[in-house]
């Protein structure tokens, strides 16, 4: 066997491998790395790295290949690449499941993706050859450029901004929080696979230009897109999310309340602990910020560190993506307080949830 067709998911990771997205990655992990990243969130050299970047295959397609062959990668027809293949390995997926995303409930979707996956993978180095479009690559700068386009801004600290929601007042405050102590804030909203029920890309970004050109300083903000899948994995996707924004050259990462997330499948501030216990070692500052809410005293947006109401639910107004997704899906009108009716308005017009999980 010398060739294999990659899916869109397959592709997006070898593309951000090849364009140093998933850096100190050479290409995808091979049977020690995988180990290793599973058990302690480190690849064999000791850098942190806590999501395994794998290229699954089928059992069939194992027994065609063979360590030390290259094999071509295409997509759609398209060769795109290629990998030396260093290791031709299996896992058992449910204590891997356990490991990286703390269950092994098939109702998590994360889990649920990685179970669906081949149940063997390729690792080795990758050349990454030729670029596919897809409908939000207009948005979507490399490494280099965003860099680059960070240097123009003359920007030196940078803080960049995971998402997968339309912008309600606790991100805005979050962002507002994080701008008040450096250069620019970049927020970079994930637009590869997510689950049935989270918003489409088209009204992330519509959201977030109604909320960038009514409401911030354009020469202090920038927005981009990120093509990779939500994976779900709470904490340790947490710190994978900061190390990718490292590498797209943001120095500083905000970290909030239940970041990436689903369920109750992890605590709320649990992906600031690990955070913490990386410190100095990420080549990022995380900012681990809690959870905002609106206080009707206090009369703002504000946290338990600024306001002392926080336990008077008279006053307390908390902000929860999942509630205002509810309001919006019954094609109600959000409370102003707790998301901006500007936004609000600009996304009724476009399809706001996916429909089916990705
Ligand atoms: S996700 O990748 O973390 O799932 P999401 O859009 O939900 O994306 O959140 C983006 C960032 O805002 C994350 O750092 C998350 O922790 C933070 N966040 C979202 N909602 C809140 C909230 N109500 N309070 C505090 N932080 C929040």
């Amino acid at each position: 066997m010398s060739k294999l067709s990659l899916t869109k998911d397959q592709y997006l990771e070898l593309e951000k491998i090849g364009l140093g997205a998933f850096a100190p990655l050479d290409g995808f992990m091979t049977e020690g790395a995988f180990k290793s990243v599973v058990a302690d969130m480190r690849l064999p050299a000791g850098e942190p790295f806590p999501i395994p970047i794998v290229l699954d295959i089928d059992e069939e397609q194992a027994r065609q290949i063979g360590n030390g062959s290259t094999l071509d990668l295409c997509y759609d027809g398209t060769e795109v690449g290629s990998i030396s293949v260093e290791s031709v390995y299996t896992c058992d997926k449910e204590s891997t499941a356990e490991a990286v995303y703390g269950t092994t409930d098939l109702a998590h979707p994360g889990v649920a993706r990685f179970k669906r996956m081949g149940d063997w993978f390729i690792g080795g180095r990758i050349e990454f050859k030729q670029k596919v479009s897809f409908e939000f690559s207009d948005y979507e700068l490399t490494p280099k450029e965003t860099r680059s386009e960070f240097a123009r801004r003359g920007w030196r600290k940078i803080v960049g901004f995971q998402t997968r929601n339309v912008p309600h007042r606790a991100h805005e405050h979050l962002q507002r929080t994080a701008l008040d102590l450096v250069d620019g804030l970049f927020i970079q909203p994930l637009v590869g696979k997510k689950k049935a029920g989270d918003y489409t890309p088209e009204a992330i970004l519509t959201g977030y230009r109604a909320l960038i050109a009514q409401f911030y300083l354009q020469d202090r903000v920038m927005l981009g897109v990120l093509s990779t899948s939500m994976r779900y994995a709470g904490p340790r996707e947490a710190v994978f999310h900061a190390i990718v924004r490292r590498n797209y050259g943001c120095t500083h990462f905000i970290v909030g309340r239940d970041h990436a997330g689903v369920g109750n499948y992890y605590a709320k501030y649990a992906a600031h602990e690990l955070a913490r216990s990386f410190a100095g070692e990420l080549g990022i500052e995380v900012m681990c910020l809690h959870g905002p809410y609106h206080c009707t005293i206090c009369d703002g947006i504000v946290t338990e560190h600024t306001c002392p109401h926080a336990d008077d639910p008279s006053v307390v107004q908390s902000i929860s993506g999942t509630d205002i997704r509810a309001i919006l899906l019954d094609g109600k009108e959000p409370n102003p307080d707790l998301m901006r009716p500007e936004i609000v308005e600009c996304v009724r017009g476009v399809p706001l949830f996916i429909e089916e999980d990705e």
